[in-house]
């Protein structure tokens, strides 16, 4: 196996290598045992929201990766809502922390090495709010697929290659509804299938995935999704996979989906065409962390920070010709060591002296609009109003 690199370019020594294979050990046993717990006392993860218009709330997440060559902080200090009958848009680069981030709401981060390390994830259960970040894994369960559903980029990955799609739609019914019988389940993964467009739906019901294309094994994974009614679903690149006339059917259908479940959408994409016409809010990441949030309105009319602003230059253009897409230049930092400033700091073309203090704060715009940079400051007689303080050199 390659050995590791350190940010300087030595390689790590093996007396590190010990320490941090010792430091994981011992960390990543004490984090997996918590959630193992059994007959945890529900005071340990009910919790209440902060405002119960949301369905979620993210509050300064951390979630990292014990890695050979150090800490990954994939997700580290990430807050954000999720609000009720809404649909947020993730965007950021590749390895941004978009999919650590909902995998942290599934409780699906690849364990022993990935854990959530601190922070909350608070769920609106309607009744109740639990605190998923704390929650055992086995409550977990009853919550995951049920309340909560999530639909990925590649379907074959999810679905089984060797069961037909009926029976494994029909599982998600029996596993989420004990009481129901064969019978109920095999109607209502029909059921489900004709709500996702599906024109011959007991035939694709006894087909296996292999024998469905594309944009239909995204249909069939949207109605799994669906069986147990979810208050949230989470689209991890849903439409990345498939051309772009499937592509814009499936959009639609997430659309009518939503208002059909009355409930939430989280949707990670690179697209920021699929953000413009899908999302209400959007969240922008970068290198683990929030960089830039707002509605769509503001982060599309009015983007502040220099990142969002250079990927809104990256965005293709349909039907104009461009020799060649504009990508921001440089490299993320390291994320096994990040550095104290700006993480967007080495390729920022507006950085400036102040852009050497520490991590930059939040500026508010308005309620919504939030942005991290040295560019802004928040001025106390107007609260809610920001201004630029360096201009373009
Ligand atoms: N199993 C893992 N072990 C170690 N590091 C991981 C693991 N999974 C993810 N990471 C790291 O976590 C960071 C965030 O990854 P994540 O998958 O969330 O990115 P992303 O924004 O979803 O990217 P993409 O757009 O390519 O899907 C990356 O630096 C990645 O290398
Ligand atoms: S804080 Fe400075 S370096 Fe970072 S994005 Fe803003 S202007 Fe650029
Ligand atoms: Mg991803």
């Amino acid at each position: 196996m390659a050995k590791a690199k350190k940010d300087n370019g030595h390689y790590i020594t093996r007396q590190e290598e010990r320490a941090i294979s010792k430091y994981n050990r011992k960390t990543t046993k004490e984090l997996e045992a918590k959630k193992h717990q059994k007959n945890v006392d529900e005071g340990m993860y009910v919790t209440s929201m902060k405002d119960t218009n949301n369905i979620i709330e993210f509050d300064d997440l951390h979630t990292y990766f014990f890695t050979d060559a150090g800490t990954v902080k994939a997700v580290d200090g990430v807050s954000f809502n999720i609000p009720k009958n809404s649909t947020v848009g993730v965007v950021g680069e590749s390895g941004c922390g978009k999919s650590v981030t909902s995998l942290s709401l599934m409780q699906l981060v690849q364990a022993p090495q990935g854990q959530i390390v601190s922070g909350s994830i608070r769920y609106n259960a309607g009744d109740k709010c639990y605190d998923i970040a704390k929650m055992p894994i086995d409550m977990m369960r009853q919550i995951r697929g049920k309340d909560i559903a999530m639909i990925f980029q590649e379907p074959m990955t999810s679905l089984n290659p060797v069961f037909t799609v009926g029976y494994q739609l029909d599982e998600v019914t029996l596993l989420h509804n004990p009481k129901a019988t064969k019978e109920e389940a095999k109607k209502k993964s029909i059921e489900m299938l004709t709500q996702v467009g599906i024109a011959r739906p007991e035939g694709v019901y006894n087909n296996y995935p292999h024998e469905l294309s594309g944009g239909m094994r995204q249909r069939v994974m949207i109605a799994m999704a669906l069986v147990c009614n979810p208050k949230l679903i989470i689209a991890d690149e849903p439409t990345t996979a498939l051309d772009v006339t499937i592509q814009a059917q499936i959009l639609d259908l997430l659309r009518s989906v939503r208002e059909e479940i009355n409930g939430s959408i989280m949707l990670i994409t690179h697209d920021l065409g699929v953000v413009a016409e899908m999302a209400d809010f959007v969240v922008v990441m970068y290198a683990g962390r929030i960089i830039e949030m707002g509605t769509a309105k503001e982060i599309f009319l009015t983007p502040k920070h220099p990142y969002t602003i250079g990927l809104m230059k990256s965005k293709p253009i349909v039907n104009k010709k461009v020799d060649r897409l504009y990508s921001i230049p440089g490299q993320v930092p390291n994320p096994i060591n990040m550095p104290q400033t700006c993480y967007f700091k080495d390729r920022c073309d507006r950085s400036h002296t102040a852009c050497e203090g520490p991590y930059p704060k939040v500026t508010k715009f308005s309620d919504t609009h939030l942005v991290s940079c040295y560019l802004y400051k928040d001025t106390p007689a107007q609260e809610n109003k920001s201004t630029e303080v360096v201009k373009d050199e």
